[in-house]
């Protein structure tokens, strides 16, 4: 995001917060020189090298500013090692790889070997803040040098969600533990993950002639190819009318990304006026853009000083006045996580992946040929109730057995390389229970979350579900979970708590609604494509396989979007009482099964049978 102007901003805070800021150095330091020194030097590149960030984090309260001089410090590093003049792409590649090899040793050491990683580890431990949900971000910006090509704006914008927001979404985790949350609701997800793309948007027009001396072009074949010869006359330095056409409809696309009026409902005021002043500052940069006509190509545009000003002293005043109410002092530092004690570890350390635990029985996975492999499995896990009651049993104790057949799942479905598993655990219905059985359903999960049975498998961990009733801690704890596992590639895990399919489609066509109005989309255009991608996950594939347990022949309210053209599979014994074998058993069921999805069956070829376990199931 360096996208604001630079910044003619001081910290000029007055007598109050004047104790809390000598508290923030006493205790931000542990007065050791070489810390206070490493995060001078952060301060310092943050103010050099993004001056609007810079402005930003000053309207951050002041135990806060050191860790985001950090964070962005970090940023604005492995972008200069990415963008090195004079560097062939495949070493800039490999010094973006060192240094984030270097940033997960010092992570799991606890202590740092350059002055910008040793504050950034710090931050990390003192605020609980889990790296590794950068790991990612920092892969995406080592693959960046060798060039980027954009096919449409939503590939451009996966571009943003995997390389920015992972950044932004620290910052927020950090407003998290200072108690003033920033982050947005689950359903303004999508309006925070626009805003980002809007910001990113705003930087790419103002670096847009600095890019084009080093032969870049950000944008999407989409934004090109509306405006024919465009591409052309902007890489020849020709300010023609299709390339000012060009920039203008892309400059006014950053404006409506940037304006998500409803983004800030409900947030601390600090980290409202944060983002709000952010969204303005953004809006200026935009109007110089659009001021700046041909001169785009030859200098970087910014607001002037008198724009920047009336933007920044009104937001520093407020920046006072709402941190005056939630005063902050800052952590002492933690350990690292290896040996830190408790159930979530502060900073994870960089796991070492292992395979899941053999079956007890020593049961071997069969081999599955790919064209029977199914590419989603989704389970309604039923019967645990009952399985406790025909043992004379508490119901909660059919759903403590439940996770350990849920666990069961995961491992079986790594062993045969499945992609996707879905499971549902709690539905928008099962709210109807007592409140007894309520509580143990979802006690349980968060003692599953805890016990980290599969924190170390390759499993991206993550929720779907309503927004706004379950416990805060338990939708945090799974946030949790799905930031330390983003970067993971083996199995996506989704768990399905509070979930009901009406109300996941509800929501995607608010959010659609919401889109429309803001000129994102058209409703004429809306296809099944378009309303795919406003779901909670629309990278969730189709169900392939829809099994449940316990005996009943209806689906619940699961995944209805997703799973039109499942094939259906029902076993009669309940839950608790099923393991990675049935999984397994399943699995060989779909791929007897003939899919045809509304075509005509075809007269020959019937298929192999399927190739045989590696041991009997
Ligand atoms: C499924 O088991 C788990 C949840 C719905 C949470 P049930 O609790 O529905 O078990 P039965 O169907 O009553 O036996
Ligand atoms: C479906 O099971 C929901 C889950 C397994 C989480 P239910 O037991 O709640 O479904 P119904 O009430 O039998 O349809
Ligand atoms: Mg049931």
């Amino acid at each position: 995001m360096r996208t604001t102007p630079r910044s003619t901003t001081q910290d000029t805070e007055a007598a109050p917060r004047a104790r809390w800021r000598r508290l923030a150095a006493r205790s931000r330091s542990g007065e050791d020189p070489s810390l206070r020194a490493a995060y001078r030097a952060c301060r310092l590149t943050t103010r050099q090298h993004d001056p609007g960030m810079y402005a930003l984090v000053q309207l951050m309260p002041p135990a806060l500013r050191p860790a985001g001089w950090a964070l962005w410090a970090a940023a604005n590093v492995l972008d200069d090692l990415a963008d090195q003049d004079g560097a062939e792409p495949a070493e800039r590649a490999a010094r973006v790889e060192a240094w984030t090899k270097a940033l997960r040793r010092d992570v799991a050491a606890g202590s740092g070997s350059d002055p910008v990683r040793r504050a950034l580890v710090d931050t990390a431990l003192r605020w609980g803040l889990d790296l590794s949900g950068l790991y990612g971000a920092m892969a995406g910006t080592r693959d960046d040098v060798r060039g980027r090509r954009f096919a449409d704006w939503a590939e451009w914008r996966a571009w943003c969600d995997e390389g920015v927001v992972p950044w932004v979404d620290q910052v927020g985790h950090l407003f998290e533990r200072a108690g003033a949350p920033m982050a947005p609701r689950f359903d303004r997800r999508g309006d925070y993950e626009h805003f980002i793309s809007g910001a990113q948007l705003t930087d790419t027009l103002t670096d847009l002639g600095s890019d084009l001396a080093q032969g870049l072009l950000l944008l999407p074949r989409e934004a090109l190819d509306a405006w024919p010869g465009a591409e052309d006359d902007l890489r020849r330095g020709r300010w023609s009318p299709a390339a000012a056409a060009l920039v203008g409809a892309t400059t006014d696309l950053a404006r409506t990304w940037v304006a998500r009026p409803g983004l800030t409902r409900g947030m601390h005021p600090g980290a409202a006026n944060l983002l709000d002043t952010a969204a303005r500052l953004l809006r200026a940069q935009l109007d110089a853009v659009d001021a700046a006509g041909a001169s785009l190509l030859d200098r970087t545009p910014r607001p002037s000083l008198a724009a920047r000003a009336r933007i920044l002293a009104p937001a520093r005043v407020r920046a006072r006045l709402a941190w005056s109410l939630t005063p902050r002092a800052v952590p002492a530092p933690r350990r690292p996580a290896a040996d830190a004690s408790g159930p979530r570890p502060a900073v994870a350390a960089d796991t070492v992946l292992r395979p899941p635990p053999p079956h007890s029985g020593g049961a071997r996975p069969p081999r599955i040929a790919a064209d029977r492999m199914p590419r989603h499995v989704a389970i309604v896990m039923d019967g645990n109730g009952r399985w406790a009651q025909q043992r004379g049993l508490p119901r909660s104790e059919g759903h403590r057995a439940g996770s350990v057949a849920a666990h069961e799942m995961v491992y079986g479905a790594l062993e045969i390389g499945l992609r996707h598993l879905t499971l549902y655990a709690f539905s928008t219905e099962n709210w109807k229970r007592d409140t007894g059985e309520i509580t143990a359903i979802l006690e349980g999960v968060r003692r599953d979350l805890d016990a980290g049975r599969i924190r170390d498998l390759d499993v991206r961990q993550r929720w779907s579900g309503r927004p706004g009733r379950l416990p805060e801690e338990l939708v945090q704890a799974f946030a949790h979970e799905e930031r330390r596992t983003r970067a993971r590639t083996g199995l996506t895990l989704t768990v399905c708590l509070d979930y009901g399919g009406r109300d996941e489609i509800t929501r995607a066509a608010a959010a659609l609604a919401r889109a429309a109005q803001a000129g994102d989309v058209v409703p004429d255009l809306v296809d099944e494509e378009v309303f795919a991608r406003h779901l909670p996950h629309p990278d969730m594939p189709d169900v392939d396989l829809l099994w449940r347990t316990g005996g009943e022949q209806r689906t619940s309210n699961f995944l209805p979007w997703q799973a039109t053209y499942a094939e259906l599979y029902f076993t009669p014994g309940p839950w608790p009482d099923v393991d990675r074998r049935d999984l397994w058993q399943a699995v060989a069921e779909y791929g007897r099964r003939r899919r045809r999805h509304g075509a005509a069956v075809p007269l020959a070829s019937p298929r192999k049978p399927p190739t045989a376990p590696s041991a009997p199931l």
